[in-house]
């Protein structure tokens, strides 16, 4: 598990964009898995600059989101598709068709996750996957309890995600063994709020207690944080 540690969230975003952009330049047709949340705004923002001054186009990149609320359309602001629309997807050049995104709207979930599977093994699988964590250390929808070896599924919300969020109940979600599939991950957190999942991602025994600690049986895993996401740790039990 490598850990970077940057003055606040602008450099780390910006250090996140910088290895993506990178990855871009090694191989045009990466398949990038994403994430949405308030701490993916400044990396989206960091990424559609960086590309726009390095030239890098996306028009061969295939995306997979990590998640997606029940119930919910992409029309709605409140889905992470209408996120990912604001934020990223309308700035670049991807090719709609290259984006995948799992349908909280589906009459079928259990089929829904299991196309979504599918897509994921022809695609090639995950290259780089950007992760962000929950303050209980849920990463996409991944709450604590989560076996090492779920796959994509629908899954309830803890209370303390659905009042966070101000979220629907459910959501369809990526599973650990998904994410721990990827060839690379990186994880952003930001502030003070983050430091106590942190914490436990990098010190906790390994358990589902604390889904983000299993990114440390990783090969190829990277926390990119500000001064305060890691600033309490000592202190923390
Ligand atoms: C949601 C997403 C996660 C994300 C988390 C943190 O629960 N499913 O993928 O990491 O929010 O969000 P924020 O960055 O807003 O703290």
């Amino acid at each position: 598990m490598k850990i970077i540690i940057k003055k606040n969230k602008k450099e780390a975003a910006h250090e996140a964009a910088k290895i993506v952009v990178a990855e871009l330049q090694k191989n045009a047709r990466l398949v990038l898995g994403l994430a949405t949340g308030k701490t993916m705004i400044p990396f989206y923002k960091e990424l559609v600059s960086q590309s726009k001054k390095q030239k890098i186009s996306f028009s061969q990149v295939t995306t997979f989101n990590l998640d997606e609320y029940v119930g919910i359309s992409s029309e709605n602001k409140k889905s992470f598709r209408y996120f990912m629309e604001k934020n990223f997807f309308s700035k670049v050049d991807l090719q709609k068709s290259n984006i995948n995104f799992l349908n909280g709207m589906s009459k079928n979930f259990s089929h829904e996750c299991a196309r979504y599977e599918l897509a994921l093994a022809r695609s090639g699988g995950i290259d780089l996957q950007i992760l962000g964590i929950g303050r209980n250390a849920h990463i996409a929808f991944n709450e604590p309890g989560s076996s090492e070896k779920s796959k994509t599924r629908k899954v309830e919300l803890s209370k303390e995600t659905i009042k966070i969020n101000s979220s629907p109940k459910s959501a369809l979600t990526v599973g650990i063994s998904t994410i721990l599939r990827s060839k690379k991950i990186i994880l952003l957190a930001f502030g003070k709020e983050k430091s106590q999942a942190i914490y436990n991602a990098l010190h906790a025994k390994v358990s589902s207690n604390v889904p983000a600690s299993f990114l440390r049986e990783h090969k190829n895993a990277t926390f990119i944080l500000d001064e305060k996401a890691f600033s309490n740790i000592k202190k923390l039990k």
